[in-house]
């Protein structure tokens, strides 16, 4: 890679150049057909940069003068990648970064035979609780610093190991510092106070709570599932989160099945996840939410072109989106479970996105590249399906459309590889590839 600055520009404008695979997310913008191709792909291809944004993309041949039309004058960076792979940042919907301590031991004992269970959530809620606003703020930021050196240049982090008005609070308010896609989950587990007062739990979670929480969030969330909250549970917690002006997203099927998905579909959530027990009414359910009433034209996801389509941020021109299956293979993997079948979501006409999951109990990875590689060697998904789901994938669970992509307009989160193309992020597992970032235009060190 090599890289020449002019300095001197209004603002710092980035040109890469000699971009061997160029991943978009934005065939048309790049004048490809989105059913031959919806991830949109250039090769021998050139980016441009500049205030944030991306303001050009396209065949490098066509750069001389699509930069200038584009710019009016020359970049003050120029970057020759020399034949990488370039796509965008990945965006990862699903983390609950808000914690201290780890469960190494816990972790352990299941790689000898113990199975995973929702209870074990109590043992972070004991260290978080007790660890200092400064010791919680320090490993976020350690957290998030792990997961932008794999390329995650949007995070969605949720609370959930507070489980007290104030620790809650807390939680959701740190996790605004670093990022605006903050869930509150409360009704992650009963804490071990409330054992047996379940539905009192809830009473408190739908009120002083979420009142106290709301002002810092955008999400709402619950752990719908057996030992944790029932679907009457997860259904008041839920409304109560959009009464209160937040948008929905469950945790759902992770550990059986249940009447969880067909919640998230029928409250409109962005997002249900884990997703990895299903019935054949939730998968048609979760399919039916992206083409029901109000579709209109054009198609954003592999495996799902013939679904009636959406904009770009997956809403309808009415307003309304569907509900992402958002598949966190991490989980699968620490936990020693079945993968969901993504491909059964996928041929169905779902759209499916990837997310690290990151919390100390049942996935503590933050590795989206990881990510990537399991759902192509485990899941079945191809490169093409697993690199949307990481990236354009989590920005439609988010309900994002300037992330995810790299159309113009798109803000400037770009990851360059070092390797030819995207599929070397299944075909070399665990090596770190992430050769540079930018977030919002700006080089991360
Ligand atoms: O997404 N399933 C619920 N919450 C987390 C696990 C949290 C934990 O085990 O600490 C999850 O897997
Ligand atoms: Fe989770």
């Amino acid at each position: 890679m090599r890289e020449v600055e002019h300095p001197g520009g209004a603002h710092p404008a980035t040109l890469l150049l000699g971009i061997g695979e160029l991943t978009t997310n934005a065939p048309a913008a790049v004048g490809v057909d989105p059913v031959d191709d919806p991830t949109g792909v250039v090769r021998d291809a050139a980016l441009l940069l500049d205030g944030g944004r991306v303001v050009w993309a396209g065949p490098e041949r066509a750069c001389a003068a699509g930069v200038e039309e584009v710019l009016g004058r020359a970049p003050d960076r120029v970057v020759e990648v020399e034949g990488r792979a370039v796509l965008p940042g990945f965006v990862d919907a699903h983390t609950h970064l808000v914690f201290a301590g780890d469960r190494a031991a816990e972790f352990e004992a299941r790689m000898a035979g113990r199975p995973y269970e929702a209870g074990g959530i109590r043992s972070t809620v004991a260290a978080t609780r007790a660890a200092s606003d400064d010791v919680l703020r320090a490993e976020l930021a350690r957290h998030l610093d792990q997961a932008a050196r794999q390329g995650t240049t949007t995070v969605e982090v949720k609370s959930g190991y507070g489980l007290t008005v104030a620790d809650e609070e807390r939680s959701v308010r740190l996790a605004r510092e670093v990022t605006p896609e903050v869930t509150f989950l409360g009704a992650h587990v009963v804490p071990a106070e409330y054992a047996g007062r379940a539905d009192e739990y809830v009473d408190l979670v739908c009120g002083d709570m979420l009142a106290a929480c709301a002002p810092h969030a955008r999400w709402v969330d619950v752990f719908c599932e057996t030992g944790a909250f029932t679907p009457e549970q997860s259904r008041r917690v839920l409304e109560a989160g959009v009464a209160a002006g937040l948008g929905v997203r469950l945790h759902a099927g992770q550990l059986g099945p249940g009447e969880g998905v067909r919640l998230a579909v029928e409250l409109g959530a962005a997002a249900v996840d884990h997703c990895t027990y299903l019935t054949d009414d939730d998968v048609a359910a979760l399919a039916g939410s992206w083409t029901d009433a109000g579709a209109a034209t054009g198609g954003t996801s592999p495996g799902a072109t013939s679904r009636g389509g959406t904009r770009p941020d997956g809403t309808r021109p009415d307003g309304t989106a569907g509900t992402v299956a958002t598949l966190l293979p991490g989980v699968e993997f620490s936990t020693r479970q079945p993968y969901p079948d993504a491909r059964r979501l996928l041929d169905a006409g779902a759209v499916v996105a990837l997310a690290s999951d990151c919390n100390p109990g049942s996935s503590y990875t933050s590795s989206m590249p990881l990510c990537v590689a399991l759902a192509v060697r485990e899941m079945r998904m191809t490169v093409a399906e697993a690199v949307w789901a990481a990236t354009a994938g989590g920005a439609l669970a988010l309900r994002r459309d300037d992330v995810g992509h790299l159309a113009p307009g798109a803000r400037a989160d770009v990851v360059l590889l070092d390797a030819s193309s995207r599929t070397h992020l299944a075909y070399r597992p665990g090596v770190p590839l992430v050769a540079a970032t930018w977030k919002d235009g700006t080089r991360a060190p």
